[in-house]
């Protein structure tokens, strides 16, 4: 399920990682991608230095993990530490697919992440580019928005033909790994909601209930 979660961060905090990513030093953001995807691969990235790279992440992944929207897309287990990139005019990013684990093995990439950190007329080109089968979806939101997709999704980013787009990208391991049963317990807890509302005691809420808690402890993979 793709999905699009706006205002993750925003205010101050937004600013402040906004400040710190364009002061920060880059590099080649083929560094950092193996095989294919490094071949295609034409942006910078925050440089290597995780040390300095902590006060962004320490912002960023409590922005993301707390975000009650996204555990209920995600049901997030582990996040890597996001890869802070930049695109000026010329940059891309061609079709890929991403790593299936990160972090020296730590993080299987369930779900893939990106944290969008220009607003869309700081820049233009630059859409997140995802297909599935054969259909296509284009992401380009403000400044704080999250998109999420299956890391099994082939995707790209499209050159950046002005201006410069800025964007945190991310994976997350989830305690349920099939992207179809993430679906099913999205959309069962989406009704749940509304029954909870409207029709807190009747049995047929209690069944749903019933229902999506099993499916819980079915599919959850600690
Ligand atoms: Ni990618």
């Amino acid at each position: 399920m793709l999905s699009h979660i706006p205002a993750v961060l925003k205010g101050a905090a937004l600013e402040r990682v906004r400040a710190l990513v364009r002061a920060a030093p880059w590099e080649d953001g083929a560094a950092t991608a193996s095989g294919h995807a490094a071949s295609v691969k034409r942006n910078l990235q925050v440089a290597g230095d995780p040390a300095r790279r902590k006060p962004l992440d320490e912002i960023v992944m409590p922005a993301i993990l707390s975000d009650p929207r996204f555990v209920e897309v995600a049901f997030p287990k582990v996040m890597a530490p996001p890869t802070y990139n930049r695109y000026d005019p010329g940059m891309t990013y061609g079709d890929h697919v991403d790593a299936p684990f990160l972090s020296a093995g730590r993080v299987r990439a369930d779900i893939s992440l990106t944290l969008f950190l220009s607003d869309p007329d700081e820049y233009e080109g630059g859409e997140l580019t995802i297909r599935q089968g054969d259909a296509t979806f284009r992401a380009r939101h403000a400044a704080g928005d999250l998109v999420t997709y299956p890391t099994t999704s082939l995707h790209h980013v499209t050159p950046v033909t002005r201006g410069t787009r800025l964007a945190a990208v991310s994976w997350v391991q989830s305690y349920v790994p099939d992207e179809r049963q993430r679906r099913i317990l999205w959309e069962l807890s989406e009704a749940k909601k509304l029954l909870d509302r409207t029709a807190p005691a009747a049995p047929e809420t209690d069944a749903l209930r019933n229902g999506l808690f099993n499916l819980l402890r079915m599919w959850w993979q600690p």
